[in-house]
């Protein structure tokens, strides 16, 4: 089958990969193809990124009987549905739900994995749960992720999780240094904070969180995972528990609705902070400069650095991620 195509060295296969599945680019149900120097990822439309080459190449239909052919038999376009797959779960988002039961069970027939397919209604509420419900296979909403060698345990009805975070995670990891402390203030069911305590060696990190369900769940992953010595869960409204705590050498404020709101409570309270909110496109300058306005107010400078687009939102908003380096003025 013909396709758009992202072509890339095998050195930055991976990385390429990742990205491609958390902007939700690539097509499932074709065979990736690799050469001796590149990897050839399928692709729902002209992709342009750094280090990459973008063309037209025909691709193998993966199995006999794959999930593309039944959705093409059935007469529905892949590239109008948007699939995330969470442990045995996959969430379902597309513009006509009424062919929804039959992308369902195309999944659920080709893809061993998936136990469960619920259609994801977006999420929502001070907790950003996504409103769920299920449509085929087991009744159920709690899975365990695997994500770089963590098991995240988690109820997709009554926490917060997004797998194409992923990137992102080993991105802040990778920041942080021997000894440091981290607070993680909107932690959900604790990701950042158990991929950075598995993959940097912080003192230290706090994760904290206003959902109870989202705090059970963080707990259980700290146990799971072996991270009870450094990960401590504290339920309770961040803007209050981070006045408590100690320092920190890097701060995560993945709230993206209203990060701004809570900046005046991190800014002062750590060195780093990785800050990451939704806003309209082509507004960023001045965003920062707000941003900058309120470190100053409280006696703060602040210098941005490695701002980026982490997803796209709606076709006027994308979701933005940014390190804010803070110092007392
Ligand atoms: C977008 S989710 C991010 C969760 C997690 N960081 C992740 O990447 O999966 C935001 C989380 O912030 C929590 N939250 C919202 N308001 C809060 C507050 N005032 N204090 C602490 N947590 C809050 C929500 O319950 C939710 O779990």
């Amino acid at each position: 089958m013909k396709c758009h195509c992202v072509i890339v060295t095998k050195e930055k296969a991976e990385e390429v990969r990742r990205k491609l599945v958390d902007e939700d680019l690539l097509v499932m149900g074709l065979r990736i193809k690799r050469d001796e120097k590149n990897v050839y990822f399928p692709v729902k439309k002209k992709v342009d990124m750094d280090g990459c080459f973008s063309s037209m190449e025909d691709f193998e239909e993966i199995g006999k009987k794959s999930y593309l052919d039944i959705l093409k038999a059935a007469g529905i376009r892949p590239e109008s549905i948007s699939i995330d797959f969470i442990g045995s779960i996959a969430l379902l988002r597309m513009k006509d739900e009424s062919v929804a039961i039959k992308v369902a069970e195309a999944l659920l027939e080709t893809n061993r994995n998936v136990r469960t397919v619920c259609l994801d209604g977006g999420v929502e509420g001070d907790y950003r749960v996504r409103n769920v419900e299920v449509i085929a296979g087991e009744k159920k909403t709690e899975a365990i992720h695997r994500e770089y060698g963590l098991r995240i345990k988690l109820d997709v009805a009554k926490t917060y999780f997004s797998p194409r975070l992923a990137t992102e995670r080993i991105r802040v990891a990778k920041q942080v240094a021997e000894g440091s402390v981290v607070v993680d203030m909107f932690a959900g069911v604790a990701p950042f904070s158990l991929v950075i305590a598995k993959y940097a060696r912080p003192s230290k990190i706090y994760a904290i969180d206003v959902n109870p369900y989202a705090v059970r769940y963080a707990r259980e992953n700290v146990m799971l995972n072996g991270m009870a010595g450094i990960i401590e869960v504290i339920e309770g409204d961040a803007k209050y528990v981070i006045k408590k705590l100690p320092h920190a050498n890097h701060i995560i404020m993945n709230l993206p609705h209203s990060s701004f709101h809570f900046l005046p409570d991190a800014i002062g309270k750590g060195d780093i902070i990785h800050y990451y909110e939704i806003m309209e496109r082509g507004r960023e300058k001045e965003r920062i400069d707000e941003i900058c306005g309120v470190a100053r107010e409280h006696g703060f400078e602040i210098e941005v650095k490695n701002l980026r687009v982490v997803g796209s939102y709606s076709p006027s908003k994308q979701k933005m991620g940014m390190e804010l380096y803070v110092k007392p003025i």
